[in-house]
């Protein structure tokens, strides 16, 4: 499982945002990949045996790791982010593909 280095950081705010409808507290500044790796979900999108895909290449390049994400700022909008390219918001609601159900 997945830790966060704690020894020596300085961290930015923390925020609550939700993962599958999940309350979760992230600091600002990491990724949302960064959040679904540490919340021990299995993956962001089913691959093509069904089997859950991750992050993988973690730089914008795979597309392995795409969410569907709500900004509170829009909240009739929703996108389809790469987890690894989209930082952490307060309020943001995020779902991986398994739980897309909105
Ligand atoms: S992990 Fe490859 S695009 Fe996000």
């Amino acid at each position: 499982m997945a830790k966060r280095i704690t020894n020596q950081i300085t961290r930015s705010a923390l925020v609550m945002l939700t993962l599958n409808n999940q309350q979760i507290s992230a600091f600002e500044g990491e990724t949302l990949a960064t959040v679904i790796l540490l919340s021990g979900e299995p993956g962001c999108k089913l691959g093509k045996a069904d089997n859950p895909r991750g992050p993988f290449c973690n730089m914008g390049v795979c597309y392995d790791c795409l969410v569907t994400v709500i900004d509170p700022a829009s909240p009739d909008k929703r996108l389809k982010s790469r987890a690894c390219m989209t930082m952490v918001k307060a309020g943001l609601r995020v779902f991986t593909t398994q739980e897309d159900s909105i």
